[in-house]
C-alpha cells in the first residue's frame, strides 16, 4: 500500500505588539519610504514581554494547527522546530513546545537551516511518514530574531519580524501531497549572514558582547543577488521533480524576505504570474523559518489554496542555504466538533499538571537519593568510628 504525506493542519501565531516603519525611523536613521520601496515591508509584529520567546509562539501554533486538524497532541510522533532563534542553544525547543502541548509520545528535536528550515522540516517529515517510520509529524518554524538583532543597525533590524507558523503532515493513502523537494547549501557564503557569538567557535564573553558579536551580522546585497538566483532556480528543479511545469503551478509561497527578490526572482525570471504568487511580508517582516507557513495559514484562510492545487514552497537563508517543496493539497479537513473544542481547552491545563506532577516526582526522587547517599556517608563514618574504637 502506497503512503503520501499530506498537510492535515495549519496554524500561525504573531506577537501582539506592531513596530511600523515610522517607529523604526524614530531609532534609526531610516524611513517608511526608503523600507518599503526596497523591501516591501509596512510593519512587523515583535516580542515585548519577558515570557515571550520563540517556545511560547511555537506553542500557539501548534495549538492551532492541532485543532484544525482535528488530533489530539497525543497523535503526533514526531516535532520538528526549525528555528535560528531557539530559547536555548539546548535542550531544543521542540521539547519545549513538546512538553507544553502534551505531545507525550512525541520526539523532538530543533532543526537549523536558517529561512529554509521549514522546507528542510518539511522533506524530513515527508521522509519519515513516506518510509513509514512516522505516521503524524508537526513541522513548526519559529522566530524572535527581534532579540538578535541590533536595534542600531539600519541594514538589519528594518528587515526582521518575530512569529511562528506549524503544520501537520500525515500519512494518507490518497495520492498527492508532498511531491517533490530540491535542498541546497553553499558554506562558502556562510560569513554572508551569520551570529558570531554565543557557540563554540566564539563563545560569550565581555569581549563578544563589547564588540556585539551576539548580533545578526549580514552583507545584504550578496545575499539578495544568491537569492534571486537561487529562489528561480530552485522553483524550477522542484517542478521538474514533480514531472510538472509551471503552467500546473496554482500558487507559490516563496520565503518573505524582500518583495524585489520576489519579483526578481520568481516573476520576472520564471515569467510566474504575480497573481499566483502569495506576499504578505508587508505586515509582518522576514519572520525567517516561519514566514512559509505563515503565509500558507493566511493563504489557505483567504481561499487561495484549494483542494488538488499545485503549490510550491520556496525559500532561501544563511548557510547559505535554500529549498524548495511542492505539494498537491489535501481535501480540506471536516470542522470541528463541538465536544473537540472542549476537550482541547481541558487537554493543555491537564498537560501543564502532569508536566508539573513529572518534575515533582524527579525533584523527590533527587532528594530522596540524597538522603541515601548522606546516610551511606554517615554509615561509613559510622564504620570508620567503630573500627578506630576497636583498635
Ligand atoms: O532571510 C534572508 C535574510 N536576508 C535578506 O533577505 C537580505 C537580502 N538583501 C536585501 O533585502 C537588500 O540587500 C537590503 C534590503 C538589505 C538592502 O537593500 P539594497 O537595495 O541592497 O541596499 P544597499 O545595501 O545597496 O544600500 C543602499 C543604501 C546604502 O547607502 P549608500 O552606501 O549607498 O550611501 C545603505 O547604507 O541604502 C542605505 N541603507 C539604508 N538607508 C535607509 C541601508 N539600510 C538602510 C535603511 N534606511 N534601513
Amino acid at each position: 500500500m502506497a503512503r503520501y504525506s499530506h498537510i492535515v493542519g495549519w496554524g500561525m501565531y504573531v506577537p501582539e505588539r506592531v513596530v511600523t516603519n515610522d517607529d523604526l525611523a524614530k531609532i534609526v536613521e531610516t524611513s517608511d519610504e526608503w523600507i518599503r520601496t526596497r523591501t516591501g515591508i509596512r510593519e512587523r509584529h515583535i516580542v515585548d514581554k519577558p515570557n515571550e520567546s520563540t517556545s511560547t509562539l511555537a506553542i500557539r501554533a501548534a495549538r492551532a494547527a492541532l485543532e484544525k486538524a482535528g488530533l489530539p497532541p497525543t497523535a503526533l510522533d514526531l516535532i520538528i522546530v526549525a528555528t535560528s532563534s531557539p530559547d536555548h542553544l539546548f535542550p531544543a525547543t521542540a521539547c519545549i513546545v513538546q512538553d507544553a502541548i502534551g505531545a507525550t509520545r512525541a520526539g523532538a528535536y530543533d532543526l537549523s537551516a536558517a529561512c529554509s528550515g521549514f522546507v528542510y522540516g518539511m522533506a524530513m517529515a515527508h521522509g519519515l511518514i513516506v518510509s513509514g517510520q512516522a505516521d503524524t509529524v508537526m513541522v513548526i518554524g519559529a522566530e524572535t530574531l527581534s532579540r538578535l538583532v541590533d536595534w542600531s543597525d539600519r541594514n538589519t533590524c528594518v528587515l526582521f519580524g518575530d512569529g511562528a507558523g506549524a503544520v501537520i503532515m500525515q500519512a494518507r493513502e490518497e495520492p498527492g501531497g508532498f511531491l517533490a523537494s530540491v535542498l541546497g547549501a553553499d558554506g562558502s557564503g556562510a560569513n554572508l549572514l551569520t551570529l558570531p557569538a554565543g557557540g563554540s567557535k566564539l563563545p560569550a564573553s565581555v569581549d563578544t558582547v563589547r564588540n556585539g558579536d551576539h548580533y545578526i551580522k549580514m552583507d545584504g546585497r550578496a545575499v539578495f543577488r544568491f537569492a534571486t538566483r537561487v529562489m528561480a532556480e530552485a522553483t524550477r528543479e522542484v517542478v521538474e521533480r514533480a514531472g510538472l511545469t509551471l503552467d500546473d503551478v496554482e500558487l507559490i509561497i516563496p520565503h518573505q524576505a524582500n518583495t524585489r527578490i520576489i519579483e526578481s526572482s520568481v516573476v520576472k525570471q520564471l515569467k510566474f504570474p504575480p497573481e499566483k504568487v502569495f506576499i504578505n511580508l508587508d505586515r509582518y517582516g522576514n519572520t525567517s523559518t516561519a514566514s512559509i507557513p505563515i503565509a500558507l495559514t493566511e493563504a489557505v484562510e483567504q481561499g487561495r489554496v484549494q483542494p488538488g492545487d499545485h503549490i510550491v514552497f520556496v525559500g532561501f537563508g544563511a548557510g547559505l542555504t535554500w529549498a524548495a517543496a511542492l505539494i498537491q493539497w489535501a481535501p480540506p479537513t471536516p470542522e470541528l466538533p463541538t465536544w473537540k473544542r472542549f476537550w482541547y481547552k481541558v487537554w493543555y491545563p491537564w498537560s501543564r499538571i502532569l508536566s508539573g506532577y513529572r518534575r515533582l516526582r524527579r525533584r523527590l526522587f533527587a532528594a530522596w537519593l540524597g538522603t541515601k547517599e548522606r546516610s551511606q556517608e554517615e554509615l561509613e563514618s559510622l564504620r570508620s568510628r567503630t573500627r578506630r574504637d576497636t583498635e
